[in-house]
């Protein structure tokens, strides 16, 4: 399945670098806060950083979300169907949102606005990957893994049409 594949980042890589996020994360989020995961695309990421983030010290509770964006050029944010809601009210709650990779923005600004709305107390972005050429909106993530190049990439709980999230690591289809 994986035959046309190219690696882009090893597995190896992979966990030395959200090790190493996790660490980072540590310094600005205790277990006071709530990691929210946006599924399905970062379900791997999120499970791989809150164990390193408990062998850093810190020991948040989790929640899940998944979210569509509505990105287009004349909305820029606020824009976001909830698919599947968190279980936990986060209201007055210090959020540390999750997703595999931050690629217009849309749905990430969107994200953020929406549990403003909600009024978090405080809300940090953490992205294992990020494609700075085809950001689309002025939207900066907190944490970020890697920057990569403009290439379409599946793995390590990324697909295409469902596909080749299983994949230990980051690669692209050439
Ligand atoms: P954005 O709203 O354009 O930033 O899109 C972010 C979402 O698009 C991510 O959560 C992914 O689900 C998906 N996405 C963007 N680029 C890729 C890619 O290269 N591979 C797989 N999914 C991607
Ligand atoms: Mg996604």
């Amino acid at each position: 399945m994986s035959d046309d594949i190219k690696i882009m980042l090893t597995e190896a890589e992979i966990i030395a670098r959200v090790n190493e996020l996790a660490v980072e994360i540590t310094k600005q989020v205790d277990n006071n806060w709530l990691v929210i995961a946006l599924l399905r695309g970062s379900f791997i990421f999120a499970a791989d950083l809150v164990r390193a983030m408990h062998n850093a010290g810190c020991n948040p509770q989790i929640d899940f979300m998944t979210v569509s964006s509505y990105g287009d050029e004349t909305e820029t944010s606020g824009k976001v169907k909830v698919n599947y809601d968190t279980k936990a009210d986060v209201a007055g709650k210090k959020i540390l949102l999750v997703d595999d990779i931050l690629d217009t923005g849309y749905t990430m600004q969107a994200t953020v606005e929406l549990m403003k709305q909600r009024e978090v107390a405080d809300i940090k972005t953490a992205v294992l990957l990020e494609k700075p050429e085809r950001h689309e909106v002025d939207f900066r993530p907190d944490f970020v893994g890697f920057e990569i190049e403009n290439k379409f990439v599946v793995g390590y709980g990324l697909d295409s049409a469902n596909r080749y999230r299983t994949l230990p690591f980051i690669g692209y289809i050439e």
